[in-house]
């Protein structure tokens, strides 16, 4: 039947994910930098922790970030004039309040065209192997060029930004700095992906997988039970809890027939990007971090609450009826992923938002900013 179905696929991939982290935790492993080890878990992880299919996440100061960088791209993720109308920042639908993502079944553009599909969190995506739902985008800096010429979203060009930001002394100056050049298309996304790069997000769970074992309840701690032996870590798992992978949403129940709503070019998933039969309803596996601020959820938006998600996971990838109490115990083991944004992550309001050359960043991380266009 289904379920055996589902676990014999299951079992080699979490057995490949464990063996990789157990790998690299082998001391004296002298490989591990070259084979491009995730950063800081070798050091870090508690000994038991080393055959988890998940891993904490490494500390920011492991990363060798240059703040100049971090800080104009922060100013360029909520300036509203990377738009062509000057009312929409990435910000917009990746709000800082909403846990990198926004509160809407799908995104709102400019002049308030409804996307086609619901917006994906920018926290800790560095660490997703490729970017969007269908995975068209390599990294950070080949996906930040989308939004801002997507006429449905920022509908604005390089060719009449550049010289835009030109304009303003502020940018000039904080280019310069940081790069030691004028201003390029290039350069705005790096200083959007530097940025992005820096949003990690550590959480209690990481706290208890380094070690700490009060840093989170015992519900949530039998949630992770559960989460591990009902099967979610074949696709969530990892330092994002996904973000590794393409599946299928429907895996062994037709999710898109029980949906009842017709099927959007966005249900088709990877499909659209290799046209292949096979691809079709295949999204990457979403990371579940910071998941209990993102609702709604799925790429369509069409789940409210955790509750109702999770349990469109087990009935539609694991085909399993789960009962209310372990989905209240898989829910508080998710809100344990909830973590804590670094204090550079939100623009320092009134000081820069006053700023000489009509420098104005949107307010932070809010979704909902009166549009402010300076000359
Ligand atoms: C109008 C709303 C909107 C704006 C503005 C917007 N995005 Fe997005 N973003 C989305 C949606 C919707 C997706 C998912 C699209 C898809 O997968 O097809 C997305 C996807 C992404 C992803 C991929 C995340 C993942 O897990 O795959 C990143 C990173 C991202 N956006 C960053 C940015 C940056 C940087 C900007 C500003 C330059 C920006 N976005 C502007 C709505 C928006
Ligand atoms: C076979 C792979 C697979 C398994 C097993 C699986 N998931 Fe998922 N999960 C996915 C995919 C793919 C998506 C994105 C589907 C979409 O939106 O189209 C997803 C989405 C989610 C989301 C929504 C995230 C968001 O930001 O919208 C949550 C929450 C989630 N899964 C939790 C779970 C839990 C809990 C389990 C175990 C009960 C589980 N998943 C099992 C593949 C899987």
């Amino acid at each position: 039947m289904n379920e055996g179905r589902g676990f014999r696929w299951l079992s080699p991939l979490g057995t490949g994910v464990a063996l990789s982290v157990g790998l690299c935790l082998t001391p004296g492993c002298d490989g591990c930098g070259k084979q491009g080890a995730t950063p800081g878990t070798a050091a870090n992880v508690a000994p038991e922790v080393v055959t988890e299919p998940v891993e904490p996440l490494p500390e920011l100061s492991e990363l060798d970030l240059d703040m100049r960088k971090v800080v104009l791209g922060r100013r360029l993720y909520h300036d509203t004039r990377l738009s062509g109308d000057g009312t929409v920042s990435c910000a917009t639908c990746h709000s800082l309040d909403h846990g990198g993502a926004e509160p809407r079944a799908v995104s709102v553009g400019i002049g308030g065209q409804l996307g086609p599909i619901n917006s994906p969190t920018v926290l800790n995506s560095r660490y997703n192997f490729r970017q969007f739902w269908d995975g068209r985008a390599a990294d950070l800096r080949e996906q930040a060029a989308g939004p801002i010429e997507n006429p449905a979203e920022m509908g604005h060009s390089f060719v009449e930004l550049i010289p835009q930001l030109k304009e303003n002394a502020t940018y000039t100056a904080a280019f310069q700095e940081a790069y030691g050049s004028e201003i390029t298309k290039e350069l705005v996304l790096d200083a959007i992906a530097t940025y992005e790069e820096s949003l990690l997000t550590p959480s209690p769970f990481d706290a208890y997988l380094r070690g700490d074992k009060g840093a989170i309840s015992a519900e949530a701690k039998a949630g992770y039970v559960a989460f591990k032996e009902v099967g979610c870590t074949a696709c969530h798992s990892g330092m994002l809890l996904g973000g590794q992978m393409f599946q299928r949403l429907g895996l062994l129940k037709d999710y898109f027939k029980d949906r009842g709503k017709e099927i959007t070019p966005a249900d088709l998933g990877r499909y659209n990007v290799t046209q292949k039969d096979d691809d079709r309803h295949m999204f990457k596996v979403p990371t579940l971090r910071n998941v209990a601020l993102t609702a709604p959820y799925l790429h369509d938006g069409s789940a409210e609450t955790l509750e109702e998600v999770i349990r469109i996971m087990a009935t539609y990838q694991l085909g399993q009826d789960l009962d209310a109490a372990k989905i209240a115990q898989i829910k508080a083991f998710l809100e344990s992923l909830t973590g804590e944004l670094p204090p550079h992550a939100r623009e320092p309001e009134a000081a820069e938002a006053a700023a000489p050359a009509g420098v104005t960043p949107a307010p932070v991380g809010s979704g909902h900013q009166t549009p402010q266009v300076h000359g």
